[in-house]
């Protein structure tokens, strides 16, 4: 499984790196925009401080074919090594048909439904992002489109493979991962919340207390 961490706050991405193996690190303007963090700053400390290779995902902001053709072929020109994000929207389907034939890496992002998926996945993206906890909110089966999405690429023998995105909580990602999706990227806190269960600290604590009971200071298991 290919984990990713959706963020651009550069002290938690190490933090969690220290603790979880992952691919890389993915972006949107929101959250760049968030973190005051530009783009080559980023890029250019992960890229150091991550394992090689780790995979960065920038996202385009145009809104025409042209003008999202034109970022990608910046974006992908850095010296990283970038997925370019690109909104499934028509435009951004034109842009991605034009940007396959350059062998760009493409990811399809602000997937809602099933058939605008598997469009960009026909289209050549690389990656699709399907909103899980986004259609959530808005009524619909984000788990449900992010399944479908998986059988229908399997059926079709696609090269796409799906990194599911827009997640709140911890079951989200673990009923995505049991479809059978081998990509997710996660914001910080989900990361965290995977591995900080009260029941663990407890359940060391309860180891510890019964040794030192027994052996008090002695620490060696002789
Ligand atoms: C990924 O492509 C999206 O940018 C991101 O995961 C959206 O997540 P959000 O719904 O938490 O903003």
């Amino acid at each position: 499984v290919e984990l990713y961490l959706d963020s651009a706050d550069i002290e938690e991405i190490l933090s969690l790196h220290a603790k979880v193996k992952l691919s890389g690190v993915t972006t949107n303007p929101t959250i760049l925009a968030k973190s005051h963090c530009g783009v080559n700053h980023l890029l250019s400390t992960l890229n150091t401080q991550l394992e090689s290779p780790s995979r960065f995902f920038v996202q385009t902001i145009s809104a025409t074919v042209e003008g999202i053709i034109a970022e990608a072929k910046k974006l992908h020109a850095l010296p990283y090594n970038i997925v370019v994000k690109v909104p499934a929207t028509e435009a951004g389907l034109a842009a991605i048909k034009t940007l396959k034939k350059d062998n760009i890496p493409i990811l399809a992002t602000a997937i809602y439904t099933t058939a605008q998926g598997l469009l960009a996945a026909h289209n050549g993206a690389d990656y699709i992002a399907p909103y899980v906890n986004r259609i959530a909110q808005i009524g619909g089966d984000g788990i449900g489109v992010a399944s479908k999405l998986q059988k229908l690429i399997t059926n079709a023998n696609l090269s796409c493979k799906i990194l599911a995105a827009s997640f709140k909580s911890v079951q989200q990602v673990v009923s995505v991962l049991e479809e059978g999706v081998k990509a997710i990227t996660l914001p910080c806190d989900i990361m965290q919340a995977m591995y900080t269960h009260p029941a663990v600290n407890m359940a060391v604590e309860e180891f510890n207390e019964h040794w030192q009971s027994a052996f008090a200071e002695q620490l060696s298991y002789e």
